[in-house]
């Protein structure tokens, strides 16, 4: 049965857990009025009486008893939704995004990353769901309940950040900031208790560059975006690398912001020119025997930490290279769609296009308009195309749920797309451009609707 909106609202009544829905939703919902019936929210669930309002019948406004209220423990009313769904009743959906490093402060509950969280809350605007965050510490596992911070409309109108008790929710996003904080015992607690509770949550873990190279490598429907690569390089690996290929990329593969990148290109009088980014700039050397050039850059990096990538020629905007930030979304129904493609132009002598080492983000359509004119919408569908089928892939090979991904592509010098990394907890650094706004827009949207679709709402 399809989810209907409705304002919630709340009736000061102690003595009978009861929902007063107007008739013609009970009808709608096939309930007779007095019957009994299990009501849910997230992972909680009570038997309420249900009561018919014969006064408005034809209204969207439901009641809910303050004993209803307290038992379930329905966090606030406003705009939700309700389903039939066998025996049940549920409102919801009861979205919640666990992290870790929360406060107690309203003003930065979520500490530096309060900014980014408060955008993401806000597009519940409109949407009907209950939607909060929590740290896996938060949790009383025996009664299904969590303390979690909402943002809330104030009686002014502006958002404030609340903490309210909440029911454990229907699905979880997953944004645990850091592979360091991935390892506290409080997350794999977490994760572990969760695959026995049939919540679904997405998005979990990270990825790094290895793993994700072993899964899309062999599948043909991928294999062409994806540079030659090479785990624990040795001397030999990367010299028969360069035979092949002018450029090769050496990178930690667990690497991310473009820390530890570093770049070879063989010359052509011979002779090796090797470049990377060091706290004080973007550094070149040359080297005239690669086992000086290898012995110079694994002095000091282990060489199982690193992988060794075939170079793209990436297609240059004003003489610097660029590439593609593509941010990906599951729909509500579950289909993969591009919501942001923002080019990142390198700065100067930079290996890569990152804002850190003097990159700037234009917004894709613009950079592509600019190099291609009337050709710009092909090169666009191209890219896109591309990365559905990374996505489908990497999703598909994984094995779970996955609702967004960031994927780093460029194009080579004859068209060609290649995909350098996948990201499963993707920034939103590109959404601050003042041109990529409607782009950000539609990103937040689009994690609440797949939410939705895995709540089964
Ligand atoms: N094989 C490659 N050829 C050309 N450029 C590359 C290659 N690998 C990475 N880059 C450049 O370096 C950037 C960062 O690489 P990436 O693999 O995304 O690592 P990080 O995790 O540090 O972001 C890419 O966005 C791209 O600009
Ligand atoms: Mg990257």
């Amino acid at each position: 049965m399809e989810s209907i909106r409705v304002r919630l609202r709340f009736l000061s009544y102690p003595h009978v857990a009861g929902i007063i829905l107007p008739s013609l939703l009970c009808q709608k919902l096939q309930l007779r009025p007095r019957q009994k019936i299990r009501i849910s929210l997230g992972k909680r669930e009570v038997v309420a009486t249900i009561f018919q309002d014969r006064r408005n019948p034809e209204s969207n406004v439901i009641k809910a008893t303050s004993m209803l209220k307290t038992d379930l423990g329905i966090p606030h009313g406003g705009l939700i939704q309700i389903k039939k769904e066998g025996e049940t009743l549920r409102i919801g959906p009861a979205i919640g995004i666990v992290t870790t490093g929360l406060k107690p402060s309203p003003r930065q509950p979520i500490g530096q990353r309060t900014s980014f969280f408060y955008n993401l809350l806000q597009a519940q605007e409109g949407k009907g769901v209950f939607y909060y965050i929590f740290a896996p510490g938060d949790i009383d596992w025996e009664t299904n309940r969590v303390r979690a911070w909402f943002l809330r409309r104030s009686k002014q109108g502006e958002f404030v950040w609340k903490k309210m008790i909440a029911p454990l929710p229907d699905v979880v996003y997953d944004r645990i900031p850091s592979r360091t904080a991935e390892r506290h015992e409080a997350v794999q607690e977490f994760k572990t208790k969760l695959a026995n509770y049939s919540m679904p949550m997405f998005n979990q873990g990270f990825f790094n560059k290895w793993g994700i190279h072993q899964l899309l490598y062999p599948n043909p429907e991928v294999n062409e975006f994806i540079p030659e690569t090479y785990t624990s390089p040795t001397l030999q690996t990367v010299r028969s690398l360069l035979r092949k290929y002018p450029i090769v990329y050496l990178k930690p593969k667990n690497g991310s912001l473009g820390y530890g990148i570093l770049k070879i290109v063989s010359l052509s009088p011979g002779g090796y020119e090797l470049s990377y980014h060091s706290g004080s700039g973007n550094v070149k050397r040359r080297f005239s025997k690669l086992s000086a050039l290898y012995q110079h850059v694994f002095r000091t990096r282990r060489p199982s930490a690193y992988l060794a990538q075939q170079g793209i020629s990436l297609l240059t905007f004003q003489g610097r290279p660029f590439d593609f930030r593509v941010h990906l979304h599951k729909n509500l129904q579950n289909e993969w769609v591009v919501s942001c493609m923002a080019a990142k132009v390198a700065g100067s002598g930079s290996v890569t296009t990152h804002v850190r080492t003097g990159g700037t983000v234009i917004p894709g359509d613009e950079l592509l308009t600019y190099l291609f004119g009337k050709q710009k919408a092909l090169m666009k569908e191209r890219v896109s195309q591309a990365a559905i089928r990374l996505a489908t892939s990497i999703e598909q090979a994984k094995g779970m749920d996955l609702g967004e991904l960031g994927l780093d592509m460029g194009i080579d010098k004859h068209g060609h797309v290649w995909m350098f990394e996948a990201n499963s907890k993707p920034g939103r650094s590109i959404f601050k451009h003042a041109r990529l706004k409607q782009a950000d827009l539609e990103s937040r949207n689009l994690l609440v609707d797949y939410s939705c679709y895995l709540a089964n709402f």
